[in-house]
């Protein structure tokens, strides 16, 4: 068999890849995964906005990468082993994070005190007049943006300039620029110390500390379930298999209910713990892969957002092993709620939902727990009592209404309804019985 190879357009593929969803804070944060997976302890990210001259620079103090890392690292598909404990996956955030909000990005990296300073760049008006994909080299004196910061450290630093993105005022160092620019910081403030929280507090698997400081300023840990406030209610953790096969890691599901407003201590403090999106849709899932925030709430069509649930928020945390369930996008902002996962997340959401319930209207007496084996009787009469309703409506139109045998069916059929529901309530009693899980109780 002859075979040709055709080779991508890196002109039109590059430029198309601009647009796969990230936006400026979503960026930034697969580059800080990158740092934080090269074993950094402190993150810079300074920004410059002067008009056309304007530049985003982060700067790690991790392992840093030889020559033939930092090409590897520059590939569009960069070739590697992953661990399941790897915040990486794609092998694309890098480039394609970054040219999502620029047209230059370049990566000065050091990883030894006595090595020098590597450096490559993706160019744009480079691709854009070549067509080829080829790296462009600048010599550290020509680029000391990238490598100032690597003076006396080993580490990364990657530079966004040409930032066509960010800076998209005619104007681009008028007033409504600068405004546009104080409220983008504070987004990308706003956004890591949620994705990082268990970072920066020191809460990951990961023991060493992490501080990521933007322009002088430090990021404090934004904590989605308020813990340090007495009336917040931690439910009981559920571990939960993805299938039946044994030796697939099993997710852990941590339900929280957050007190109303006026249980909270402060004013202050029910504020902040509305989060980047306020109260309503920072309700329901909180997904950690390997410890990262890839989803900040919403029910994943299991349940839809309401006023009066919006207290409810639940952590549930996969590793990398279970990715394949999970189908995580490029931008890693995104998950589907695995098959094998859906009923028993619905299950426990609704119980949740109640008690969100009942803290919303000031009646939670914070220890009666939630009955789950009562919320998973409640959906299987739910279930079987939809089936057949479909059934018997099925047999009706099959057979007409006012048919004999139609009557005596649909009555053979509400008699299996009361059995099946009786059989399974009782599987589901003695299973729960042999599980000492009767329900999500109250920790501690
Ligand atoms: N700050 C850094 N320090 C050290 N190595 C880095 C750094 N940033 C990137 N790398 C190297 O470059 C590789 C490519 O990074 P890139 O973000 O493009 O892909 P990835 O992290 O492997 O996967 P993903 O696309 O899921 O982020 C990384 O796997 C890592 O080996
Ligand atoms: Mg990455």
């Amino acid at each position: 068999m002859r075979h040709t190879e055709v080779l991508p357009s890196a002109r039109r593929l590059i430029g198309s890849l601009r647009d796969i969803g990230y936006d400026l804070p979503v960026a930034i944060a697969d580059l800080v995964d990158n740092s934080i997976a090269a074993g950094a302890t402190v993150l810079r990210l300074d920004t410059c906005f002067e008009g056309s001259d304007s530049w985003i620079r982060l700067s790690d103090n991790g392992s840093g990468m030889t020559e033939g890392e930092l090409m590897e690292a520059l590939r569009f598909g960069s070739r590697r082993y992953y661990g399941s404990s790897d915040l990486g996956k794609f092998g694309l955030g890098l480039k394609v994070a970054s040219l999502s909000q620029c047209r230059r990005l370049t990566v000065a990296s050091r990883s030894t005190l006595r090595g020098r300073t590597r450096l490559g760049q993706w160019d744009l008006d480079h691709i854009e007049s070549t067509d080829r994909w080829e790296v462009v080299r600048p010599r550290g004196r020509d680029c000391i943006l990238a490598t100032l910061p690597l003076r006396g450290t080993t580490g990364t630093v990657v530079l966004w300039e040409k930032l066509d993105r960010i800076v998209r005022f005619k104007a681009q160092a008028g007033r409504r620029a600068l405004t546009e620019f104080g409220r983008l910081e504070n987004e990308l403030e706003q956004h890591l110390a949620m994705v990082f929280h268990r970072f920066l507090a020191r809460e990951a698997s990961r023991r060493r500390p992490l501080t990521i400081v933007i322009n002088d300023r430090r990021v404090q840990p934004w904590d989605p379930f308020a813990r340090h406030e007495t009336d917040t209610q931690a439910l009981g953790e559920q571990r939960l298999a993805l299938n039946d096969d044994s030796s697939t890691p099993r997710v852990s599901v941590r339900p929280y209910v957050l007190p109303s407003e006026a249980q909270f201590s402060t004013p202050t403090a029910h504020r902040i713990a509305a989060g980047p999106r306020l109260w309503n849709r920072q309700q329901g899932f909180y997904f950690y892969r390997n410890d990262r925030l890839i989803q900040a709430g919403g029910w994943n069509r299991l349940r839809t957002s309401d006023e009066h649930t919006k207290l409810a928020r639940i952590s549930i945390d996969f590793s990398a092993s279970a990715d394949d369930f999970f189908e995580l996008n490029v931008s890693k902002t995104q998950v589907r709620v695995p098959h094998g996962l859906r009923a028993e997340l619905a299950t426990i959401s609704s119980a949740v939902a109640r008690v969100a319930q009942d803290s919303y209207r000031g009646s939670s007496n914070g220890s009666q727990g939630v009955d789950l084996a009562a919320a998973r009787i409640q959906a299987i009469r739910e279930i079987v009592g939809i089936v057949i309703a479909d059934v018997q409506a099925l047999v009706s139109d099959e057979l007409g209404p006012d048919s004999a045998v139609g009557s005596k069916l649909a009555r053979q059929i509400a008699g299996l309804e009361r059995k099946l529901v009786k059989d399974v309530i009782s599987a589901t009693q003695s299973q729960s019985s042999a599980n000492g899980a009767t329900g999500v109780g109250h920790k501690g």
